[in-house]
């Protein structure tokens, strides 16, 4: 009851722009939270506003799904890999350009007062804005791994299948099955062979030729999914690490374009220590948790009147050359 009363008063306290505005001038361990807003303004659509993608999935329809989140989910993925396959292009990051919030981010680490960004977006935006200190806690499509034997592989080896629409298979898994299968031949071969030599009773011999083919079952090599952190799987082991170090360092949580549904990123907000402030950003407000300072509206037109009011020039639209 004392940290909510505590927290209260501080809300009563930190509830303006000035606050905001003297929070980032002292701040030298800004961790920025951010998530889907902050690339709308690029054309990607968010997940959960009334346009986002789950409203489109909802109204398209024609995916069969039982609940839009289902598109992102691993147990519907490895059931019926075809359903994404068949949508993963039109989330594919090409030619976007990173917005003013993405550029605000990497003026923060330029001015070495960025201690990480934590995204949840798979758009790799953050790094082609030049921000290196990004961790993308939901992954990307910078790399996909194979489902059955784990091989990972460049994001770019996949990228003719999802335009294709179709379900890559992993050629590691292949070979291996194939070498497996073709060991196995041979010694069925020899088998075959000594017994037409000595009459041999080794009863026990003969399950060998009813057992399986091999250990794939005579099935497909595994599925190659894209490294993004599906419903169902663990995020990478580094956000843990990541946060754990830098619960230490941090002095100011910035949280921009995200509503903070999903956990665990959006516990981040309560695994930092409760002296740290935390500033909102974002079109709607958030019922669930308190940051100390909500400050409404379009996040790219606030970043960049915070950084007019405080003399920080955001750099401008670089050229940006895509990989
Ligand atoms: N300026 C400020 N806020 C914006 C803007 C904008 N231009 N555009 C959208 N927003 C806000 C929306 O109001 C919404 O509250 O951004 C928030 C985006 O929330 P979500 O759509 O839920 O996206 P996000 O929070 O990033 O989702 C988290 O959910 O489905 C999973 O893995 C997926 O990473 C994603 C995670």
């Amino acid at each position: 009851l004392s940290r909510i009363l505590r927290r209260r008063e501080r809300l009563a306290h930190l509830s303006s722009l000035q606050d905001a505005l003297n929070l980032l001038r002292k701040s030298k361990n800004i961790i920025v939270l951010s998530g889907a807003g902050i690339s709308t303004s690029c054309g990607i659509p968010d997940f959960r506003s009334s346009t986002g993608l789950y409203a489109q999935l909802q109204d398209e329809g024609r995916y069969e799904l039982d609940d839009p989140q289902q598109m992102f989910d691993i147990r519907y993925f490895k059931e019926k890999p075809e359903v994404f396959y068949s949508f993963a292009k039109q989330i594919y990051p090409s030619n976007f350009v990173p917005s003013p919030c993405h550029r605000w981010i990497k003026m923060l680490e330029d001015k070495g007062v960025l201690l990480r960004n934590y995204t949840q977006n798979i758009d790799t935006l953050e790094s082609l804005a030049g921000v290196t200190k990004v961790l993308q806690c939901h992954g990307s499509f910078k790399t996909a791994s194979c489902l059955r034997c784990k091989t990972r592989v460049p994001g770019q080896t996949i990228e003719p299948y999802i335009m294709a629409q179709k379900i890559p298979f992993c050629g590691t898994c292949r070979q291996q099955r194939d070498a497996e299968l073709e060991i196995k031949r041979a010694q069925k071969q020899a088998k075959k062979k000594s017994k037409g030599k000595a009459k041999a009773s080794w009863d026990d011999e003969d399950e060998d030729e009813t057992g399986e083919e091999d250990e794939w079952g005579g099935g497909e090599p595994g599925i190659i999914k894209p490294d993004i952190t599906f419903f169902g799987q663990a995020l990478d082991s580094e956000f843990d690490e990541c946060l754990f170090k830098d619960r230490e360092e941090v002095d100011l949580l910035v949280i921009i374009g995200t509503s903070l549904k999903v956990a665990p990123v959006s516990e981040v907000l309560t695994h930092i220590p409760h002296s740290v402030p935390q500033i909102y950003i974002n079109l709607t407000p958030v019922h669930h948790v308190q940051p100390d300072i909500c400050l409404l509206g379009d996040a790219d037109s606030i970043v960049t009147y915070l950084s007019s009011e405080l003399g920080w020039s955001v750099p401008p639209p670089a050229a940006v050359v895509h990989p």
